[in-house]
């Protein structure tokens, strides 16, 4: 599709959607409620700036005239949230005879999910996937234009749409795809399943959407991708991550550079030169451990062992000191048992990350892990896992507060929503603090002294 018909299918929705005000007698309104990862975030700004531009009204409530659902399905209990919610809005929907509620995202790409709305979800109007987003201007006209389910889920994508438009969530912070996919398949995840093989966008386009965030006030740009570490692989003229990450600290307006996910298979000794000597790219890394046993990182098919990741994580504490570690970790992998568990535990007790989200392994129908045989009984599993958060929280609390008395760079992001004194910022390794000061501050760059270490925040005041 080329842009000419995207913006042709727009105007269309747009006086669709006039119309529907016209009988309405009021703006009509519309909802996007989004599940999931940073990816699915920013795929729901662009829904969202196709809604406005086609004169909705954007609002919260799932009470809207129309209300999308951006799907998850990394785990089971992402799905069932979205089938709780639509059992809601299926009952708004019964009192507002024009209202419409549409499905996409990862969920969607599942053939049981479509079975399973088509027979018990009846009312939805529109579904579509996560290959054929940018289809959303023409699904919007044909959904506005008549009655009954439409269905659209491609098995794999087509092309990468370059120019839709975007609604932004902040006005100084975005978030910008490097790659789509993932040829990873651990073997315990979905997402390739459902977002298909690794495609990365070519340099060229990437810093031409960053220098036009930059000339519309953004100053920090968050790259995303399911393993930045592999992107550029696959394009005509190849080029590494720190190869990209120097071409975009070029672009003057860009002041802060984050990137997400590293997977310690591919996180190459340039990279950490390339962050520890760059002012602009923020000192945190987000490097998913899944389980500190070699046996069980085998069978997810990480890629590497303990020992490979333990000296990861120790040159990058001994080259960029300042830097936080994040992670990701998973209890009850199939066959896993307590002594697996006891070496998760000892390299959290090494690392000592900064943060860590903890997971309790969840069965995807399709993946390598569901059909082995040794699964882990869900109870056991929580035992399991309250004694890895213990750990973690253990060491989060103490790495944070190493920054204490330390005046830091923060940039402003919001008015805190408890007291509305005080304002919220964010630091470059991603810790949150809070500090006197008003709106005029939001998107600006503040000098904080970090009084007081509070777990996992700082109260501050601006030096
Ligand atoms: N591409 C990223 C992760 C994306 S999914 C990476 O490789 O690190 C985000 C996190 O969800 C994963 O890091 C993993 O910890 C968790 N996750 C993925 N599949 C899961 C499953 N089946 N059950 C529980 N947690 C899972
Ligand atoms: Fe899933 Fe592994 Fe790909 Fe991450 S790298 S998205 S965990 S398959
Ligand atoms: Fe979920 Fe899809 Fe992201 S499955 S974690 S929304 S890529």
């Amino acid at each position: 599709m080329n842009s000419y018909s995207v913006t042709d299918s727009i105007q269309r929705a747009k006086e669709l959607v006039s119309e529907l005000g016209n009988t309405l007698g009021r703006v009509p309104t519309a909802a996007v409620i989004t599940f999931g990862c940073q990816m699915n975030a920013r795929d729901s700004e662009k829904l969202t700036g196709i809604l406005i531009q086609a004169g909705f009204s954007i609002v919260e409530e799932e009470s809207a005239d129309f209300v999308i659902y951006n799907t998850c399905t990394v785990r089971d209990n992402a799905n069932q949230r979205v089938y709780g919610r639509l059992g809601v809005c299926g009952g708004f929907k019964k009192k507002n005879p024009h209202m419409k509620i549409a499905l996409c995202g990862c969920m969607m790409q599942e053939p049981s999910v479509i079975e399973k709305i088509k027979k018990s979800y009846r009312f939805v109007d529109l579904i579509f996937g996560t290959h054929n987003l940018y289809k959303f201007p023409e699904y919007l006209v044909s959904v506005l234009e008549q009655d009954g389910m439409i269905i659209d889920v491609w098995d794999k994508p087509d092309q990468i749409e370059e120019d839709l438009p975007v609604a932004r969530k902040y006005s100084f912070k975005s978030g910008v795809n490097i790659m789509f996919g993932c040829n990873n398949f651990c073997t315990y995840c979905i997402v390739p399943y459902v977002r298909g093989r690794e495609r990365s966008r070519e340099p060229k386009e990437i810093i031409r959407e960053c220098e036009r965030l930059a000339s519309e006030g953004v100053v920090e740009v968050m790259l995303l991708g399911q393993n930045v570490n592999s992107y550029g692989r696959g394009l005509e003229n190849p080029i590494s991550f720190p190869e990209l990450l120097k071409e975009i600290e070029k672009i003057e307006g860009i002041k802060r550079i984050r990137f997400m996910t590293s997977h310690p298979k591919d996180l190459s000794d340039e990279l950490i030169e390339v962050v520890k000597n760059s002012d602009k790219i923020c000192k945190h890394i987000h490097l998913p451990l899944q389980s500190g046993s070699s046996k069980i990182l085998k069978a997810m098919n990480r890629c590497y062992d303990k020992e490979k990741y333990l000296a990861l994580a120790k040159k990058i504490r001994e080259e960029i000191p300042d830097a936080s570690i994040t992670t990701d970790i998973i209890i009850g992998f199939p066959g896993e048992t307590p002594e697996d568990v006891d070496e998760t535990i000892d390299v959290i007790r090494q690392v000592e990350y900064d943060n860590a989200f903890t997971f309790i392994y969840s069965k995807r129908t399709g993946t390598p892990a569901a059909a082995m045989e040794n699964q882990v009984p869900e109870e056991e599993s929580h035992v399991q896992f309250d004694r890895v958060l213990a750990e973690v929280q253990k060491y989060a609390k103490k790495q944070s507060s190493r920054f204490e008395g330390r005046v830091m760079e923060a940039l402003v992001e919001e008015v805190n929503e408890n007291d509305p004194s005080l304002v919220t910022g964010r630091l470059s390794n991603n810790i949150i603090v809070h500090f006197p000061g008003d709106e005029s501050l939001i998107g600006k760059f503040v000098n904080v002294k970090l009084n007081e270490c509070k777990g996992f925040y700082y109260l501050g005041e601006i030096q």
